[in-house]
């Protein structure tokens, strides 16, 4: 099977059942902590700053054009969205289970600024130039051809945007690195190749005028100015 087909699989299964993968990622179920510490030595505290990290580019009461690629569940930014009721928000994923997820969840919050899109990060449906903000949360160790997902996130956002995130690097935990090779990646989940800490940093240092990274355990996260 194709890996695009394998990845869309994982998450379509994780789409229709999203109440684990929500409660992973926001830490509000005692299974999600389960998992936060024992496959990625976090603490409820750590999981926040890395979060928190990779929203910070975001300002308080953004009213520009912001496109968050993947979407996922939406069960991070989605909170987020609601603080920004000024903003023009485009949601992207490749996977319909997920943004179902994601849909549903701006309905119960009445964030009603947004819109979806299925894609492919590789190939986004956007004009150069078009998002003044482009965020990325836990995408990039997902997406399969990972070159074309830098120069489409790179491509839609207009000179002086800001490209924000985070995703999972290898070599901040060699515990986690060990689940993630053999648990993520068979399972669709994650694709290699990955970033280090310090590939991250010299990539987006190349590709953007300035560039702030930070890590938390195998989590990096990500500012930069274009
Ligand atoms: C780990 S989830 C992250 C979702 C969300 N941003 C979060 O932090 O919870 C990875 C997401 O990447 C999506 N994805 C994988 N490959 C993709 C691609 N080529 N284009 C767009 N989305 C893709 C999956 O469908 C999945 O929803």
């Amino acid at each position: 099977m194709e890996r695009r087909e394998e990845i869309r699989q994982a998450y379509g299964s994780v789409g229709a059942a999203h109440g684990f993968y929500d409660g992973m990622m926001s830490g509000s179920t005692r299974l999600g902590r389960w998992v936060q510490r024992h496959v990625w030595r976090m603490d409820p505290e750590d999981a926040m700053a890395y979060q928190t990290g990779a929203l910070a580019a975001i300002p308080a009461g953004f009213s520009g054009r912001l496109l968050e690629v993947p979407v996922g569940t939406g069960v991070l930014s989605m909170p987020v969205f609601r603080t920004l009721p000024e903003a023009e928000i485009v949601c992207l994923d490749y996977s319909e289970k997920m943004m179902d997820a994601a849909r549903r969840r701006a309905a119960a919050l009445g964030v009603g600024n947004v819109t979806f899109c299925q894609g492919d990060v590789g190939q986004l449906p956007f004009p150069d130039e078009s998002f003044d903000i482009v965020v990325s949360l836990n995408g990039f160790h997902a997406f399969p051809d990972k070159e074309r997902a830098y120069r489409e996130t790179w491509r839609v956002l207009r000179r002086g945007g800001r490209f924000c995130g985070c995703f999972y690097v290898e070599g901040g935990n060699a515990h986690t690195d060990r689940c993630i090779r053999r648990l993520y990646v068979p399972a669709g989940f994650f694709t290699p190749p990955f970033e280090t800490e310090e590939s991250l940093r010299t990539r987006l240092a190349a590709q953007y005028r300035q560039a702030e990274v930070g890590r938390v355990q195998g989590i990096a996260y990500f500012q930069c100015v274009k």
